[in-house]
């Protein structure tokens, strides 16, 4: 197979407005990479495309080797895993844990009479304690917290034993523990080879985990920037990204960004 993903000189248009124009991009096998931009940069859209749920209005896009609108996308289903705030809003509030990550096998959302073999059930034990679970197997859906609902939905999301695995802002409305918990098991994730490649849409430098080897820059649905994490994590780029003079720093794996002050050159208070 060529690439994961391969998107050319796509764009996509909704009543009237280019939400993504002319993008160009490609994933290759093993590759970790970062998505950032500024609120209705068009991140989400890119995502559905690269997940095969929207497809462009013109150019072309490649998920997996499959052609989007081309294939028919149920079959890339199993073979692209996705998290973000739309699926986990899908998953039904009664619904034990358990249940949640091992109905994934199917590709569903709520339990009926499938019947699931040791493989789905050890696989969905596996990942529950991957993600720090094990002690919630039984509790509903419903009852969790927002951090611990981030994390089934991502154990779901990799139950398929996916190729590609897409994460749309998992550490939105997450305070800072539950953020610091999901960055370090990200960072595991991203280190593993065994790991799908990965992709991780995120508003803020602080959530990019160590590990991650890949960031493109998205403004008004253009790529503004891509390439390596540390050319692309700059202040430069970041500040052409944000509309806004930005101070991005590195220390010790991890990355801060912060305002310029335009009075002093010197970064801002808060
Ligand atoms: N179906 C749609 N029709 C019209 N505009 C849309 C539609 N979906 C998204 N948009 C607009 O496209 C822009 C990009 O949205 P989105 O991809 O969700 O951005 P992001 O995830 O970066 O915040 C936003 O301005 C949004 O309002
Ligand atoms: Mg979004």
């Amino acid at each position: 197979m060529s690439q994961v993903l391969e998107l050319s000189d796509v764009t996509v248009r909704r009543g009237g407005t280019e939400i993504l124009s002319h993008v160009s991009w490609q994933v290759s096998r093993g590759q970790r990479w970062v998505i950032m931009g500024a609120n209705g940069a068009g991140k989400t859209t890119l995502m559905q495309v690269c997940s095969g749920y929207m497809h462009p209005t013109s150019g072309q896009a490649s998920i997996l080797g499959y052609q989007v609108g081309k294939t028919d996308m149920r079959e890339l289903r199993t073979l692209v895993g996705i998290s973000s705030a739309a699926v986990a809003a899908l998953l039904p509030a009664s619904e034990t844990v358990f249940d949640s990550v091992q109905t994934a096998a199917y590709g569903i959302t709520g339990r009926w009479r499938e019947r699931y073999d040791e493989v789905d059930r050890s696989r969905a034990h596996e990942l529950i304690s991957a993600w720090g679970l094990l002690t919630l197997a039984n509790r509903r859906i419903g009852n969790l917290s927002e951090g611990e609902r981030k994390r089934v939905s991502i154990a779901r999301a990799l139950m398929c034993d996916p190729e590609l695995l897409i994460l749309d802002e998992p550490a939105a409305g997450l305070d800072v523990g539950g953020r610091e918990d999901l960055v370090a098991r990200l960072a595991i994730l991203a280190g593993d080879q065994a790991s799908p490649s990965l992709v991780l849409v995120t508003h803020h430098v602080e959530e990019i985990p160590p590990n991650f080897t890949h960031a493109l820059l998205i403004k008004s649905g253009q790529i503004c920037a891509m390439g390596e994490v540390p050319e692309v994590i700059s202040s430069e780029p970041m500040s052409q990204a944000f509309d806004m003079p930005l101070v991005v720093e590195y220390s010790d794996g991890r990355w801060y960004a912060q305002g310029k002050s335009p009075s002093r050159g010197r970064r801002a208070k808060d």
